[in-house]
């Protein structure tokens, strides 16, 4: 086994070599954000947190840079930021390719897998039969588990799948699980077609439905995928939140992420008002979920592309990348719970160099006159005591620009992107994206993490938040801001050093 992993590692070095290529250095390359090292990725699956590791499970398609028949990926990380590529978890098999799902800790060893006081990993996914789907069947998606005695190393399909079969419903699929203590069984959301069903297990491998949600609420623009249910506190009140995702139908086109809040009461989710709410506006943030098994602290990541047209951006060898970890929070504005979600803190690791500014009149103030030519990624923060009219923008010596900003008039802040570079891979790509501010404070803050080929808003303490992705033809190498009375109170810009040990 040793003798054969070092002849592949030789072989991988070999053949690097002779090709001179340099992987997680290509152009466009994330260097904060994990991608798969080659070929294609979708949705974050399967997220859990064991023993001091992350657990990200993923979307893969190991044989191209474009979908293709899914297996699970699998990544670890101790800290949500370094990533190390593991072999692929789940492949397809007779039941079908493995769609997106779960993993949970058993740690009372509900589902009897458990052997020699060994805890349980279970994943519960989705399998999509393509036989099923060609001849135009409407039950080709079911439920499965697979369990792992090796803390997610290697896993064993139970031989019973399917756990939970389609009842007739094409849409039927992404199983999100979590431990319902209070009535000791586990719940699983489940996306089916226009709403999320919930079902309930004693053991993981018998669910019975309990309810339904959502014919009637929220954006309907398309079908209804990935969801989550996640308890989070606001002032030791316990508030749900339901993550739903949906395609097409975003804010801004294509795929995006909706959230309820409400009540749940291990059968029903209640919501408190009928509002369509985005966990990001932006058109780069897609099928996120919650780590499980990480007590309080809620932690969620999503795919940072979009079904319009994350199989043609213009990268090679590898396609998309995860967004950061985003700690989710809750804020109360007039009456109502809003989801915020910010950067987690373990980024900050990252910081290699510091410039820190105060009262700043912005009006054409080029940052890169204090911190050097730009050399992403990066991070900066700053804050205001009024808001007014500013925007920011990366460009390059071409001219091609991201500019992110905010508009008083309208009250939204923007991410445009219509200037940035290779736009024509998709027509509606090159666009000026929106998001409402939801804050009503009269101070306003951001954070933007800015990657190779991504940005990430984050306005007003993470209450309005906004992905989008660029591809210019030479890397960006300057800030600028623009404003005609928006005065920066505090600044904070930090070059970040690759997780890929290169920067
Ligand atoms: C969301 C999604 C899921 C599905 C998976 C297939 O992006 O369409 O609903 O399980 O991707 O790769």
């Amino acid at each position: 086994m040793k003798f054969l992993f070092t002849f592949f590692l030789l072989a991988g070095f070999a053949t690097a070599q002779k090709t001179g290529h340099q992987f997680y250095k290509e152009p466009y390359r994330p260097q904060i954000h994990f991608s798969p090292k080659e070929k294609w990725m979708n949705d974050p699956n399967g997220m859990v947190f064991y023993k001091g590791i992350y657990h990200l499970f993923f979307q893969y398609y190991p044989d191209s840079t474009v979908w293709g028949p899914m297996h699970w990926g699998h990544a670890t990380s101790k800290d949500l930021i370094h990533w190390q590529q593991q072999p692929i978890a789940l492949y397809p098999d007779s039941l079908g390719y493995i769609f997106s799902g779960s993993a949970v800790i058993d740690k009372n060893n509900t589902s009897g897998f458990g052997k020699n006081g060994k805890t349980p990993f279970i994943a519960i996914f989705t399998q999509h039969d393509p036989k099923g789907e060609k001849e135009g069947r409407n039950d080709y998606q079911n439920q499965s588990i697979a369990y792992s005695l090796d803390e997610g190393k290697t896993w064993f399909k139970y031989d019973r799948n399917p756990v939970l079969k389609n009842p007739g419903i094409k849409d039927f699929r992404d199983p999100k699980v979590h431990w319902y203590p209070e009535d000791k069984k586990w719940i699983m959301a489940l996306a089916t077609l226009n709403r999320i069903t919930f079902y309930s297990s004693k053991d993981l491998k018998t669910w019975t439905k309990e309810s339904e949600f959502g014919q009637q609420n929220g954006a309907h623009g398309g079908v209804w995928e990935c969801p989550d249910i996640v308890p989070l506190k606001y002032n030791g009140k316990t508030i749900w939140v339901l993550v739903v995702s949906i395609n097409p139908g975003g804010p801004n086109g294509g795929s995006a992420t909706q959230y309820f809040t409400g009540t749940f009461n291990g059968k029903t989710f209640t919501p408190f008002d009928n509002d369509t709410k985005w966990i990001d506006y932006g058109p780069d943030d897609y099928a996120g979920v919650t780590w499980s098994n990480t007590g309080d602290r809620k932690i969620f990541l999503g795919w940072m592309s979009n079904w319009q047209y994350a199989t043609v951006v213009p990268t090679k060898i590898w396609r998309s990348a995860m967004t950061v970890p985003r700690n989710l929070g809750l804020e109360k504005i007039k009456g109502k719970y809003y989801v915020t979600s910010q950067p987690v803190n373990e980024l900050n690791d990252l910081n290699i160099s510091n410039v820190n500014l105060q009262n700043l009149q912005v009006n054409n103030f080029d940052l890169t006159s204090k911190t050097g030519k730009l050399s992403l990624p990066v991070s900066l923060k700053f804050s205001s005591e009024k808001i007014d009219d500013f925007s920011i923008s990366l460009s390059n010596a071409d001219n091609e620009k991201v500019v992110i900003g905010y508009d008083k008039a309208t009250n939204n802040y923007y991410i445009d992107r219509t200037s940035s570079g290779k736009t024509d891979f998709k027509k509606n790509f090159a666009a000026r994206v929106v998001a409402p501010r939801i804050s009503n404070s009269p101070n306003m803050d951001m954070i933007l993490i800015i990657d190779k080929s991504s940005v990430e808003m984050f306005a007003d303490k993470g209450l309005t938040n906004m992905t989008a992705i660029f591809f210019p033809n030479e890397p960006y190498s300057r800030i600028v801001f623009h404003s005609e009375h928006f005065k920066i109170k505090d600044l904070q810009y930090h070059e970040l050093k690759s997780i890929w040990n290169q920067k």
